[in-house]
């Protein structure tokens, strides 16, 4: 079985290079193939990973004006709150590039969490109706230009967790829980037929407390646990690309490591 392309870096600085190298080679070309860049971010450390896209050379390639940037998932609190992800990317990253973003999502936290889920799937909606964002050829589901997604020791990405509901839903493209194993318990995320959908789709992991995660997700054997299951090994683009970025620590259990 095909589980994407594996990049095992020497340390985070080489990590963030080539991560940042590959943002931007995708951004360049898909704009020119429909004039935007649809990208989607993740939470956690991912964000501090991308800092060099503020630098140069990369802070005058990339086209922000051309961006649109959506949340793979997203805690249900307020855009200032320290636990949002729209304010962990937009005072490390968005802010800091002198031109802005053309279109950044955020949530609704004055609503419920499933309210939430709601109204951004509705957004999502309509920007693949305004073709803004691409549409899937072979399912209803938004084929984004690009998916960052971090992971977490137990194999979450996104919100979605080991054995939770959240990982069945196939018929939304946001779902919400009011459980998250990782605070803060209110979360909304996108559902895994959204995630392999994408044109491509990039999880990263470092560290030696995701290496067992990792080895798990990306080698072929059983899982030794069968009653639970692991969200990272469910990601596989349908019609896409997948890399796996990771420090030396995080592959250090990969059979061919
Ligand atoms: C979030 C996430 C989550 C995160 C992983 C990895 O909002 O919490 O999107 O899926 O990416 O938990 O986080 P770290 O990189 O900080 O370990």
């Amino acid at each position: 079985k095909d589980r994407g392309e594996i990049r095992v870096h020497e340390n985070l600085e080489e990590l963030s290079i080539d991560l940042v190298d590959y943002i931007a080679e995708i951004s360049e070309a898909s704009i020119k193939e429909h004039g935007a860049f649809c990208i989607v971010l993740s939470g956690g450390s991912l964000i501090s990973f991308m800092g060099k896209l503020i630098e140069p050379p990369y802070d005058k390639i990339v086209d922000w004006a051309k961006w649109y940037v959506f949340w793979a998932d997203e805690r249900v609190v307020a855009k200032n709150h320290d636990d949002s992800n729209y304010k962990l990317a937009k005072d490390n990253l968005l802010s800091k590039v002198n031109v802005f973003p053309r279109h950044i999502c955020s949530i609704n936290d004055t609503v419920s969490a499933e309210e939430a889920a709601t109204e951004y799937e509705f957004a999502i909606r309509q920007m693949v109706r305004s073709r803004t964002v691409a549409a899937s050829d072979n399912s209803d589901s938004p084929r984004f230009d690009l998916i960052l997604l971090g992971m977490g020791s137990d194999g979450h990405v996104a919100s979605l967790f080991p054995n939770h509901p959240a990982l069945e839903v196939k018929d939304d493209w946001v779902t919400f829980l009011t459980d998250s194993h990782k605070p803060p318990p209110e979360r909304i995320t996108f559902t895994l037929p959204v995630i392999n959908s994408a044109a491509n789709v990039v999880v990263v992991a470092t560290g030696e407390s995701k290496a067992n995660a990792i080895h798990l997700a990306i080698d072929d054997l059983p899982l030794p646990d069968s009653s639970l299951s692991l969200p990272a090994r469910l990601v596989h683009p349908s019609n896409g690309n997948l890399i796996w970025f990771m420090d030396k620590q995080a592959g250090s259990k990969l059979d061919r490591f």
